[in-house]
Protein backbone atom coordinates (compact mmCIF):
# COMPACT_ATOMS: atom_id res chain seq x y z
CA UNK A 1 0.00 0.00 0.00
CA UNK A 2 2.04 2.83 -1.40
CA UNK A 3 0.50 6.30 -2.94
CA UNK A 4 3.36 8.29 -4.79
CA UNK A 5 2.67 11.95 -4.70
CA UNK A 6 4.01 13.70 -7.66
CA UNK A 7 4.60 17.12 -8.36
CA UNK A 8 5.40 19.14 -11.85
CA UNK A 9 6.71 22.32 -12.72
CA UNK A 10 7.15 25.22 -10.64
CA UNK A 11 5.09 23.63 -8.04
CA UNK A 12 8.52 24.64 -5.71
CA UNK A 13 7.03 28.11 -5.74
CA UNK A 14 3.62 27.45 -4.05
CA UNK A 15 3.52 30.05 -1.15
CA UNK A 16 5.32 32.26 -2.80
CA UNK A 17 3.87 31.74 -6.29
CA UNK A 18 0.99 33.43 -7.44
CA UNK A 19 -0.25 33.72 -4.12
CA UNK A 20 -3.97 34.85 -4.87
CA UNK A 21 -4.27 32.17 -7.01
CA UNK A 22 -2.45 29.47 -5.44
CA UNK A 23 -2.56 30.27 -1.79
CA UNK A 24 -0.10 30.70 0.71
CA UNK A 25 0.63 26.81 1.57
CA UNK A 26 3.97 26.23 0.96
CA UNK A 27 4.91 22.55 -1.08
CA UNK A 28 6.18 21.62 2.54
CA UNK A 29 2.87 21.76 3.74
CA UNK A 30 1.64 20.03 1.34
CA UNK A 31 4.25 17.48 1.70
CA UNK A 32 3.09 17.25 4.98
CA UNK A 33 -0.31 17.31 4.86
CA UNK A 34 -0.02 14.06 2.34
CA UNK A 35 1.99 11.83 5.22
CA UNK A 36 -0.23 12.94 7.66
CA UNK A 37 -3.14 12.19 5.55
CA UNK A 38 -1.16 8.52 4.66
CA UNK A 39 -0.74 8.05 8.42
CA UNK A 40 -4.43 7.99 8.96
CA UNK A 41 -5.21 5.88 5.71
CA UNK A 42 -2.73 3.49 6.76
CA UNK A 43 -0.61 3.89 3.36
CA UNK A 44 2.96 4.93 2.76
CA UNK A 45 3.52 8.31 0.98
CA UNK A 46 6.32 8.78 -1.37
CA UNK A 47 6.48 12.76 -2.37
CA UNK A 48 8.51 14.58 -5.11
CA UNK A 49 8.35 17.27 -7.25
CA UNK A 50 10.44 18.41 -10.13
CA UNK A 51 10.71 21.10 -13.07
CA UNK A 52 11.99 18.64 -15.62
CA UNK A 53 10.32 16.60 -17.44
CA UNK A 54 12.40 14.19 -18.45
CA UNK A 55 12.70 13.48 -14.95
CA UNK A 56 9.06 13.25 -13.94
CA UNK A 57 8.66 10.78 -16.94
CA UNK A 58 11.89 8.50 -15.17
CA UNK A 59 10.10 9.19 -11.59
CA UNK A 60 6.40 7.70 -13.24
CA UNK A 61 8.64 4.70 -14.39
CA UNK A 62 10.14 4.05 -11.86
CA UNK A 63 6.28 3.35 -10.30
CA UNK A 64 5.49 0.80 -12.37
CA UNK A 65 5.34 -2.29 -10.09
CA UNK A 66 6.00 -0.36 -6.80
CA UNK A 67 3.47 2.17 -6.10
CA UNK A 68 -0.24 1.24 -5.48
CA UNK A 69 -1.60 4.49 -7.10
CA UNK A 70 -0.26 7.44 -8.36
CA UNK A 71 -1.56 11.09 -7.29
CA UNK A 72 -0.34 13.55 -9.98
CA UNK A 73 -0.19 17.32 -10.12
CA UNK A 74 1.34 17.45 -13.59
CA UNK A 75 1.21 21.71 -13.19
CA UNK A 76 1.46 23.09 -16.58
CA UNK A 77 2.43 19.54 -18.07
CA UNK A 78 -1.07 18.42 -17.90
CA UNK A 79 -2.22 20.32 -20.78
CA UNK A 80 0.78 20.68 -23.16
CA UNK A 81 2.41 16.15 -22.49
CA UNK A 82 1.68 13.48 -24.42
CA UNK A 83 4.85 11.75 -22.72
CA UNK A 84 3.67 12.60 -19.09
CA UNK A 85 0.30 10.65 -20.75
CA UNK A 86 1.96 7.57 -22.19
CA UNK A 87 4.18 7.16 -18.85
CA UNK A 88 1.28 7.05 -17.02
CA UNK A 89 -0.44 4.60 -19.48
CA UNK A 90 2.58 2.39 -19.35
CA UNK A 91 3.03 1.69 -15.82
CA UNK A 92 -0.38 0.48 -15.12
CA UNK A 93 -0.75 1.90 -11.72
CA UNK A 94 -4.36 4.13 -11.07
CA UNK A 95 -4.11 7.79 -12.17
CA UNK A 96 -5.89 10.78 -9.72
CA UNK A 97 -5.23 14.16 -11.17
CA UNK A 98 -5.04 17.12 -9.14
CA UNK A 99 -5.02 20.91 -9.43
CA UNK A 100 -4.77 23.35 -6.51
CA UNK A 101 -7.08 25.70 -8.63
CA UNK A 102 -10.11 25.28 -10.23
CA UNK A 103 -8.52 25.19 -13.92
CA UNK A 104 -11.92 25.08 -15.34
CA UNK A 105 -12.16 28.64 -14.37
CA UNK A 106 -9.14 29.91 -16.11
CA UNK A 107 -7.59 30.23 -19.17
CA UNK A 108 -9.22 27.86 -21.96
CA UNK A 109 -5.63 26.55 -22.70
CA UNK A 110 -5.86 25.11 -19.04
CA UNK A 111 -9.11 23.44 -19.58
CA UNK A 112 -8.09 20.38 -21.70
CA UNK A 113 -5.75 17.83 -19.93
CA UNK A 114 -4.16 14.84 -21.19
CA UNK A 115 -4.69 13.38 -18.14
CA UNK A 116 -8.21 13.31 -17.32
CA UNK A 117 -9.14 10.83 -19.81
CA UNK A 118 -6.85 7.95 -18.97
CA UNK A 119 -7.43 9.25 -14.58
CA UNK A 120 -10.10 7.55 -12.10
CA UNK A 121 -10.64 10.97 -11.27
CA UNK A 122 -10.03 14.66 -11.22
CA UNK A 123 -10.19 16.83 -8.12
CA UNK A 124 -9.15 20.68 -8.94
CA UNK A 125 -10.64 23.77 -6.93
CA UNK A 126 -9.86 22.92 -3.39
CA UNK A 127 -6.59 24.13 -3.32
CA UNK A 128 -4.53 21.77 -1.53
CA UNK A 129 -6.88 19.91 0.19
CA UNK A 130 -7.25 17.90 -3.01
CA UNK A 131 -4.21 15.97 -2.10
CA UNK A 132 -6.17 15.01 0.89
CA UNK A 133 -8.84 14.08 -1.19
CA UNK A 134 -7.60 12.43 -3.42
CA UNK A 135 -5.40 10.40 -1.47
CA UNK A 136 -7.93 9.44 0.21
CA UNK A 137 -9.82 8.12 -2.23
CA UNK A 138 -7.05 6.31 -3.69
CA UNK A 139 -6.41 4.48 0.03
CA UNK A 140 -10.35 3.25 0.14
CA UNK A 141 -9.91 1.89 -3.68
CA UNK A 142 -6.64 -0.62 -2.50
C1 LIG B 1 -2.09 23.66 -11.59
C2 LIG B 1 -2.90 24.28 -12.73
C3 LIG B 1 -2.07 24.37 -14.01
O1 LIG B 1 -2.84 24.95 -15.04
C4 LIG B 1 -0.84 25.24 -13.77
O2 LIG B 1 -0.03 25.25 -14.92
C5 LIG B 1 -0.08 24.86 -12.56
C6 LIG B 1 -0.77 24.38 -11.38
C7 LIG B 1 -2.85 23.68 -10.25
O3 LIG B 1 -2.45 22.96 -9.35
O4 LIG B 1 -3.81 24.45 -10.10
O5 LIG B 1 1.16 25.02 -12.53
O6 LIG B 1 -1.83 22.29 -11.91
Amino acid sequence: RKIVVLNGCNLNLLGTREPETYGRDTLADVEALCHKTGKECNVEIAFFQTNHEGEMIERIQSCRGDASALVLNAAAWTHTSVAIRDAVTAINVPLYEVHITNVHRRDAFRHHSFLSDISVGVICGFGIQGYEYAIRKAALSL
